[in-house]
């Protein structure tokens, strides 16, 4: 077999006999002679085979794309010239004596170094599209990655222990993925969605630092930066505050980033209250590379006569809020028009705007439809709020505040990246003192912003009863480049705690006990205080690479409608299997689709 792998043969090796083999990436044909760019997994070997070689020669003009050969072939020093600096094998050549066709290829239903595959076909032939430059490439570096976090965190004595993937659902606010009990009739497992109740046990258990890179699965809406099983890196550790495992983690990510891209994300990380996020930037998960800020302007519409503005700021729940556009003065009609459209997908009625073009003149030198609609007093005071300059434009968001956050939110970064305005490469932050509840309108009941585990602030126990959406949780987000790539809490490590707040999220003590009970009792017997956290080691490897989808850095991902094109999961099942597992189909099933779309 062989003597060298492709990348290995270099000036070093010139007129030794080495044999080597791949697949053929490209056969050329010039005049007499055959040139084979051979490929392997360390890189790829530029083959010469002249007429001499006679019956190499013969074997070679019937070899096409992707077939697999073996080649012993002396090595020389390319003539000048033709030298390739840019490849490691670029300073030779090397003449084959000997070919071998291990294995021949059909056709290939896409080009391997074609830019514009569809992601379909991707799918469908995932084992080709694997052999892409950008495929080998992104699969190298997430094992470069987990390689980086198993060393750092063995270097300080986390313990690698497996959880199970058959269990108990796990609130983590997705839908699980179901597996009915053959020997349990009318029973499920259900698929983890993280191991958070097994971690906090293993702490229970005396472990004090454990991790895990574990698969989650979560039936949820799929998005680019989505999938339905993932990857966390999942921690947890004992005797410790969100301080110590902010730093402990933030240590980590810059390692991470250091190791693999030798890059440096600049410390410490800055920190903000989740309230800050909303009020300055709308989301809980900012990209502060974006110089964008929303205003508040809620207090200055409350007299106004325009109902559009005053209608919000008089409600309680109502938010007026404007984004300065700095330079955004030179936006057209039509731009306008079409982020318009844009902000009403996050449910905002329209998008008034105020084009600055000479302040010093006052409102005579500002530019909009509204302005007929508000006093000058009114309109010099935002602009002033907003910090305006010549040539600016300032957007304005006027309802419920969900909308005009989720809106405004959007449009920043939107704009951010429409107008190239992103002022750095890397922005890490960590979002703090997130709310313990969300009041969930559609339910009327609160319900936990992260998870029910989390701890209360120690001051704010108390209120968990009496004043439930006031109480701030000891979680942490960590977020980068406005993605949340981790996130975390101190947990609570007293039954009667825990209790409390189930009750807060109107889970009854006997729904509790069925769902949770071992959790509770495991409470009991001298738990220590104890937190942790999960990154999204997918969205990790994604943003290193620059990807837009952690598709891209899964190996056999499945698509936006949460199915595999390459096994074409899910698929039916017989009805012995069903009646096994005492299961009768309400339908027929469907035939499974195999042109199914990508879209994002
Ligand atoms: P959380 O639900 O925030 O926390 O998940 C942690 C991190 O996992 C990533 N992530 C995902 N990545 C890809 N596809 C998904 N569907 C997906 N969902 C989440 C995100 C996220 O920050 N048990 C808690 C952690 C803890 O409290 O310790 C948990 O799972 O990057
Ligand atoms: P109208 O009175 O509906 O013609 O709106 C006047 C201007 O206000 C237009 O530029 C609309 O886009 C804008 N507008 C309407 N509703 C809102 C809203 N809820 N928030 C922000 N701007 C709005």
């Amino acid at each position: 077999m062989r003597t060298h792998v492709c990348a290995q043969v270099n000036e070093n090796l010139i007129d030794d006999v080495v044999t080597v083999s791949g697949w053929v990436q490209r056969r050329r044909d010039h005049g007499g002679v055959i040139f084979i760019d051979l490929r392997d997994a360390s890189g790829t070997l530029q083959i010469v085979i002249d007429p001499d070689a006679k019956e190499a020669f013969e074997l070679a003009d019937s070899i096409r794309n992707e077939f697999v050969i073996e080649v012993t072939a002396k090595v020389r020093a390319r003539p000048e010239g033709t030298e390739n600096r840019d490849l490691a094998t670029g300073m030779v050549e090397v003449y084959a004596t000997r070919l071998e066709i291990l294995n021949r290829s059909v056709p290939i239903p896409f080009q391997l170094d074609e830019d514009d595959v569809g992601e379909a076909v991707r799918l469908k032939y995932r084992y080709l599209d694997l052999r892409r430059e950008p495929m080998q490439k992104a699969m190298r570096l997430r094992h470069q990655v987990t390689r980086s976090m198993r060393s750092y965190l063995d270097g300080h004595n986390f313990v690698d222990i497996e959880t199970p993937i058959l269990t108990r659902s796990t609130p983590e606010g997705a839908r699980d993925y179901l597996v009915p009990s053959r020997v349990h009739d009318g029973q499920f497992f259900a698929l983890p969605q993280s191991p958070q109740l097994f971690k906090q046990m293993l702490m229970v258990a005396g472990f004090e630092r454990y991790y895990q890179i574990a698969r989650c699965f979560r039936d949820e809406d799929l998005r680019a930066d989505r999938q339905p099983e993932f990857t966390q890196l999942d921690i947890e550790t004992s005797f410790v505050d969100e301080e110590q495992i902010m730093e402990m983690m933030e240590t980590m990510i810059v390692g991470l980033f250091k190791d693999n891209l030798d890059t440096d994300l600049s410390t410490p990380f800055p920190r903000m209250p989740y309230s800050e996020a909303i009020e300055r930037f709308g989301i809980d998960r900012p990209d502060l590379r974006n110089p964008l800020e929303l205003v508040s302007v809620t207090d200055l519409m409350q007299a106004v006569e325009f109902k559009v503005f005053s209608g919000p700021a008089n409600s309680k729940s109502g938010r007026v809020a404007v984004l300065r556009v700095p330079g955004g003065n030179s936006l057209t009609r039509k731009q306008i028009d079409q982020y318009t459209e844009f902000v009403g997908n996050y449910g905002a009625k329209g998008l008034a705007y105020i084009k600055v073009n000479d302040l010093a003149a006052g409102v005579d030198g500002l530019q909009s439809p509204i302005l007929k609609f508000l006093p000058d007093e009114v309109v010099s005071a935002i602009m002033e709020r907003a910090q305006v300059a010549d040539g600016d434009l300032v957007f304005f968001g006027a309802d419920d505040a969900t909308v005009v956050n989720d809106s405004l939110a959007a449009l920043r970064v939107r704009l951010g990246h429409d107008l190239d305005l992103l002022e750095a490469q890397w922005a890490p932050v960590w979002v703090v003192d997130f709310p313990m509840f969300e009041w969930d309108r559609a339910n009327k009941r609160w319900s936990s912003l992260h998870h029910p585990f989390t701890a209360p602030k120690a001051d704010q126990v108390t209120e968990l009863e009496s004043n439930p959406g006031s109480v701030l949780s000891r979680a942490y987000d960590m977020v980068l480049n406005g993605t949340e790539i981790g996130g975390g809490s101190i947990r609570i490590h007293k039954s009667d705690v825990q209790q409390t707040v189930f009750k807060a999220l109107g889970i009854e003590e006997d729904e509790a006990e069925e769902k949770f009970g071992f959790l509770l009792e495991a409470l009991k017997y001298g738990a220590p205080p104890h937190g942790g956290i999960a990154f999204g080691v997918d969205r990790i490897v994604a943003m290193m690479l620059g990807v837009e989808s952690i598709r891209d850095v899964i190996a056999f991902p499945k698509t936006q409608r949460a199915s595999c094109l390459l096994t074409e999961a899910p698929g039916g099942v017989d009805s012995q299997q069903l009646r096994e597992l005492h299961i009768k189909l309400r339908n027929k099933p469907k035939p499974t689709t195999s042109d199914e779309q990508n879209d994002s």
